[in-house]
């Protein structure tokens, strides 16, 4: 296993669009494992491939307390959302410190292969239905910042480059 390096907003590559993953093979799987490796070595709750700047269609996920319920979606697609929606509080391991409110679906059902390739339903509500709805915007090249005001995204567009120039020290 190996750790991958995040990438951080506001990155362009952050921005491509996924591609559909053909089969879940050896590579997949390695990747899969680093991944899960990495989110957790940053304490994150959910990490897509587009932020490790491989631009294909996987997620990791694990909202548990004891972080031991990863969950690996591969090729996602939404089948249904709640008519209800929300405002929550989103923070990202692209966007270190920020953190702002976003308007998701309350629930949402999600097909998508597993880690051995088994297409499965999952039905989210809360937290695990908002980082769903945060992974799967990474991989249409979308991070929630770009969601905030002009204002507010030059605000923290500014910040980043100015900790990542300090960082480079
Ligand atoms: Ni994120």
């Amino acid at each position: 296993m190996a750790l991958l390096s995040i990438l951080r907003y506001p990155d362009p590559c952050l921005n491509k669009i996924a591609k559909p993953i053909a089969s879940v093979d050896a590579r997949i799987v390695q990747l899969v494992a680093d991944m899960l490796e990495t989110m957790y070595e940053a304490k994150g709750i959910g990490l897509a491939a587009t932020q490790v700047d491989v631009h294909e269609r996987l997620i990791v996920i694990d909202v548990s307390e004891e972080r031991d319920q990863p969950l690996v979606l591969i090729n996602p697609q939404l089948v249904w959302t709640s008519p209800a929606t929300h405002i929550n509080e989103e923070g990202c391991l692209s966007v270190p410190g920020i953190y702002d409110g976003v308007e998701r679906f309350d629930a949402v059902h999600v097909q998508a292969q597993d880690a051995r390739g088994v297409l499965r339903t999952i039905e989210a509500d809360e937290l695990l239905a908002v980082c769903i709805q945060h992974e799967m915007d990474h991989l249409m090249g979308k991070v929630f910042v770009e969601y905030l005001s002009p204002l507010k995204r030059n605000r923290i567009k500014k910040k980043m480059l100015k900790v990542q120039r300090e960082d480079a020290l």
